[in-house]
């Protein structure tokens, strides 16, 4: 599968201005989202397309941290909130959480499915938070975070401690049913596993492999 490789503002300009497209085409899109640093830029170019009407679009978030308050400011619909739904009035956003879990992927098929879905990738190679060994006909359900995404995600935590354990993730199924996926690895520390994913084994040791499989996802690297 091919990588592309050009600059992060670039790689954003052109998701960002994709979506427009779409949006401007048929108002009635179902986008998917993903959080953490990778498409912070492509929120920051949406929000300043002041002329585009989102009212009639759907979005989808991939995942959300068991336990976090919506308000606790590691929480990803906090940061969403932040980066993107306090600036677009989208017509309604959803989030897996622990009352509609069940009927999450049922809730995507009934908006007519996900038109764009953006992703970024775990240093392990995980996609959402599915991390390796998950199913690739997996639903959308509740995962135990690897040792290596929690150490990962400590980061953004004051104490490792604090870091939860457990995630709502949209499950591999769902995400290979978009239409059209845009996959962005940014940083040298994503190079190897981006190439192993992209052009290694299709493996569900390595999630974001099975996207090799997808007819329409578009893959890019910055540094
Ligand atoms: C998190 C999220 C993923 C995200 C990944 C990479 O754990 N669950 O959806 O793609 O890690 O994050 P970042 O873009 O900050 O490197």
């Amino acid at each position: 599968m091919r990588i592309k490789r050009n600059t992060y503002q670039k790689v954003c300009h052109l998701i960002a201005s994709n979506i427009r497209d779409k949006v401007k085409h048929n108002s009635h899109v179902v986008l998917g989202l993903a959080t953490g640093s990778t498409p912070i830029g492509i929120y920051e170019q949406l929000c300043k397309m002041k002329h585009t009407n989102f009212r009639d679009t759907t979005t989808f978030n991939l995942d959300e941290y068991v336990g976090l308050d919506k308000n606790h400011n590691q929480s990803y619909q906090y940061f969403m909130n932040k980066h993107l739904f306090n600036s677009i009035n989208f017509k309604k956003h959803h989030f897996p959480n622990k009352d509609n879990l069940n009927q999450y992927d049922l809730m995507i098929t009934n908006t007519g499915g996900i038109d764009i879905q953006i992703l970024g990738i775990g240093t392990n190679g995980h996609i959402a938070f599915n991390e390796p060994g998950s199913h690739r006909h997996s639903s959308t359900r509740i995962v135990d975070l690897s040792e290596n995404t929690i150490n990962d995600n400590s980061r953004f935590f004051e104490n490792i401690n604090d870091v939860p354990t457990q995630a709502y993730t949209m499950g591999m199924s769902s995400i290979m049913s978009a239409d059209k996926i845009y996959l962005i690895a940014m940083g040298r520390h994503k190079k190897e596993i981006l190439e192993e994913a992209m052009l290694g084994d299709v493996t569900e040791e390595i999630p974001a492999s099975i996207l090799q499989e997808h007819p329409n996802c578009e893959v890019f690297y910055s540094e």
